[in-house]
This record gives structure tokens, C-alpha cells and sequence, in this order.
């Protein structure tokens, strides 16, 4: 029995939020975890397995609505329009991602939640932070998506401060996962080229061979989140911003890595505007103050992600699920 007796997860639909709600059910049961979606309707899978609703954030009577019907004491927010969509329509980012979010500290307040977790991303960093992105740093994102996960800090962090409301935010680096696509970001990347090399043994990517980002396995994900969720919140200095890294590698790292085991895999590269985006973002981040302050640890690296991966699609693709 964990800490929360209802969770609602914003966005259960998406790339984290499918995999974060199946995971928190395990911990808190599957019938007090309830999946919100927008409009992409859940897996089989998600609907299955426990409670689902119809909530889009930026309407906060629904939000309101699906709050009492469930008791609700912690509100996830997975829903964000990402880097690569910002850049087509800023404004809609900026609406999905603010006030999307200002309505869920609002209704948290209101309704007296336990926490509230949103989570921020590598996005926040700009050209001028150093490539090996420390905690405190220089914060000028190039993207509204950015943009708006650095606004969304300093508000999770104002709501803080100022009505004591538990907010708790870690930036994502670039996830790699084989459940649900990704869609929409700059490091969508990482997870097509294993894609592709299951079906079709090449892959042309659209960033340079040697861009180099952090990135995280979906399972070490998961694990971030659960644990920051568990924090002592006294022990936290930090609230809305925590740094987190696994690995770090360029797109010819990963190509080597599938080529150990997919040894005909051919990579050609095809940059568009998305390498501006990524060259913008830092290499490596500087995760001691997760580590100290929540003991924040992770488990995989490329070659062990690899093998995982590479299995993982190709039992999918063979029982013709992808
Ligand atoms: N995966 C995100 C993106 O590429 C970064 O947080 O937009």
C-alpha cells in the first residue's frame, strides 16, 4: 500500500503515460489508478486492467469532475505537446502545456491533493548551458516546448512556496521505449532506429551521426518517477526540476550497438529541423542532486538496452504486431 489512495494520470494514452499507469498499478492497485485520456482512446490493456476517464486538462471543470468521482489525492501530469510539434504550432503547445497545467495545481489546491508530479524535461537547457548540464544552470530554451517546461518549473515551484502544495517535477532525458511510440519529440529517434532495424534492417535519421543527447530506458524511467513519487519531502531540496541521467550517446553509438547483433543494419543520415533542436540541448546532465536527495541510481546502459529492446520488437514483429 503506497502513500496515495487515488491517482489520476494525465495523458495515460502517450509514450510514458501508458507504461507509468500499467507500472502504478502494480504498486497501488489496479482500481486506484485511473487512466486519463484525451482523445486517443487507451490500450486494450489500459482499459482492461482498471478505471479510465475522458479528461483534457486545459477544461478544468472535467478535470473537476473526474477529481470527485474518484476521490482523487495525486494527480500525474503526462499530457505535453513536445518539441518537435511545438515548433508547428507554438500557441497550441503553450495551451496544452500551461494552462493545462496551471488548472491541475488549481484543482490539486483546491481538492486538497497529497501531490502532484509533472514532469519537466532536457528541453529546459538552451545553447548557452554547458554541454554536461549542471543542476543550476543557465535555463534559455530554444523551443515553446522548452519554453513552456521552464515556465512550468518555476510555477510547480511558486505553488511550493507559496501554498505548500507538494509538486514534484524531474527532467526527462530522451525515453526509449517499445511499448508505445513516441510522438512528436526531437529524440523520437532513439526508439525508430530499433524499429526499423527489426523491420527493415536500415534507418535514415533525421539528426547527424554525431549528435549526442541524453537518453534513458523506459524501465529506469519508471523507476525515477516511482521513487521521486516516494521522496521523503522533507529531504527535498529540490522540488520541480531534478536532473536525471542514465546514458549518454551519439546516433553512430547506438548504430554500432545494433550492429553487434543485426550485423547487415545500415544507417544513412537525413538531418532536418530537428537537429537544430537537438544541438541546442546538452550532452550529458549532472544528476547528484537526485542522487543525493532521493538516491536516484540507474540500471541500464546502451548495449543492455539494446539486447532488451531488439528482442522486445522482434517478438512483437514476428507475432505481426508491428
Ligand atoms: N523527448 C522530448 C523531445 O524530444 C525531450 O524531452 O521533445
Amino acid at each position: 500500500m503506497g502513500k496515495f489512495s487515488k491517482i489520476l494520470v494525465v495523458g495515460s494514452a502517450g509514450q510514458i503515460g501508458s507504461e507509468l499507469t500499467m507500472e502504478l498499478r502494480k504498486i497501488y492497485g489496479n482500481n486506484n489508478v485511473i487512466a486519463g485520456v484525451r482523445k486517443t482512446a487507451p490500450s486494450e490493456k489500459l482499459k482492461n486492467s482498471g478505471p479510465f476517464e475522458v479528461v483534457d486538462a486545459v477544461n478544468k471543470e472535467q478535470l473537476i469532475e473526474v477529481v470527485k468521482k474518484h476521490n482523487v489525492d495525486c494527480i500525474i501530469n503526462m499530457a505535453a505537446i513536445l518539441s518537435a510539434t511545438g515548433e508547428a504550432d507554438p500557441k497550441h503547445a503553450w495551451n496544452v502545456n500551461m494552462n493545462g497545467l496551471i488548472n491541475i495545481l488549481d484543482v490539486a489546491l483546491e481538492y486538497k491533493m497529497k501531490q502532484v508530479l509533472v514532469p519537466s524535461s532536457i528541453a529546459v537547457f538552451g545553447p548557452e548551458t554547458p554541454k554536461n548540464a549542471p543542476q543550476e544552470t543557465i535555463l534559455k530554451p530554444t523551443t515553446m516546448y522548452g519554453v513552456t517546461k521552464v515556465s512550468g518549473e518555476l510555477l510547480a515551484d511558486y505553488y511550493v512556496r507559496k501554498f505548500g502544495l507538494d509538486v514534484r517535477g524531474l527532467r526527462y532525458p530522451g525515453i526509449i521505449s517499445n511499448e508505445t511510440l513516441p510522438g512528436g519529440g526531437t529524440t523520437d529517434y532513439a526508439v525508430a532506429i530499433y524499429y526499423e532495424a527489426i523491420k527493415n534492417k536500415k534507418y535514415t535519421c533525421f539528426v547527424k551521426e554525431d549528435t549526442r543527447l541524453p537518453m534513458m530506458y523506459m524501465p529506469d524511467c519508471l523507476k525515477a518517477t516511482c521513487d521521486l513519487m516516494e521522496a521523503d519531502f522533507t529531504k527535498l531540496k529540490h522540488h520541480s526540476d531534478f536532473n536525471v541521467g542514465a546514458m549518454s550517446f551519439t546516433v553512430k553509438d547506438m548504430a554500432d550497438s545494433i550492429k553487434k547483433y543485426i550485423p547487415e543494419f545500415q544507417i544513412s543520415y537525413e538531418p532536418d529541423f530537428r537537429q537544430k533542436i537537438a544541438d541546442s540541448w546538452p550532452d550529458s546532465v549532472d544528476d547528484t542532486a537526485a542522487r543525493e536527495e532521493w538516491g536516484w541510481k540507474p540500471s541500464y546502459n546502451l548495449d543492455a538496452m539494446t539486447q532488451d529492446m531488439l528482442k522486445v520488437i522482434g517478438e512483437k514483429h514476428k507475432n505481426e504486431l508491428i
